[in-house]
């Protein structure tokens, strides 16, 4: 028997220490949390994809009163790039949460469903995808999908 130890490698920075490209990401995934329809949650998540070739495709929560039926905004984002890019590798995703009034002050996590979407999207285009998690607080960075979701189930392991 023995016990193996995975580490998670995030860089942990102020949004202004982000390089331009992901500030702009960063702006509009906050930007989108304004476009939510979350009447039941009340709480508003908007994200941002950046693909390869510098296009944005942005998007946000969207619920139904059939509560399954609704969508996290990592996931409404990555399905519309994908679906109106198929082609085109997705560079990096930011993720930004609104609630009572203000943005979170700590970094929103996205479910287990959204990072197994973001991993398909890294793995369909063998590219890394980064993920940006902003709080007013501190951001996140991580270098791909994949240190969001160790051990993960992909289309390798059929
Ligand atoms: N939600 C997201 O959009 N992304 C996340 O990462 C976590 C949760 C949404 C789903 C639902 O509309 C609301 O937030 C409350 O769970």
């Amino acid at each position: 028997m023995k016990q193996i130890t995975i580490q998670t490698p995030v860089l942990v920075c102020s949004v202004e220490e982000l390089d331009v490209e992901l500030r702009q990401l960063v702006e509009k995934a906050k930007e989108m949390t304004q476009n939510a329809y979350c009447p039941y949650s009340h709480f508003h998540v908007g994200a941002a994809a950046l693909l390869a070739d510098g296009q944005v495709v942005a998007g946000s929560n969207q619920e139904n009163a059939a509560y399954p039926s609704g969508l996290c905004a990592e996931r409404t984002t990555l399905f519309a790039a994908n679906a109106n890019h198929p082609q085109t590798p997705v560079k990096a995703l930011a993720i930004a949460s609104y609630a009572h009034g203000h943005y979170s002050k700590d970094v929103i996590s996205p479910c287990g469903a959204c990072r197994q979407v973001m991993l398909e999207t890294e793995k369909r285009f063998g590219q890394k995808m980064k993920v940006v998690l902003y709080g007013e607080n501190e951001c996140y960075v991580f270098e791909t999908a994949s240190d969001l979701l160790p051990l993960n189930f992909t289309a390798d392991s059929l």
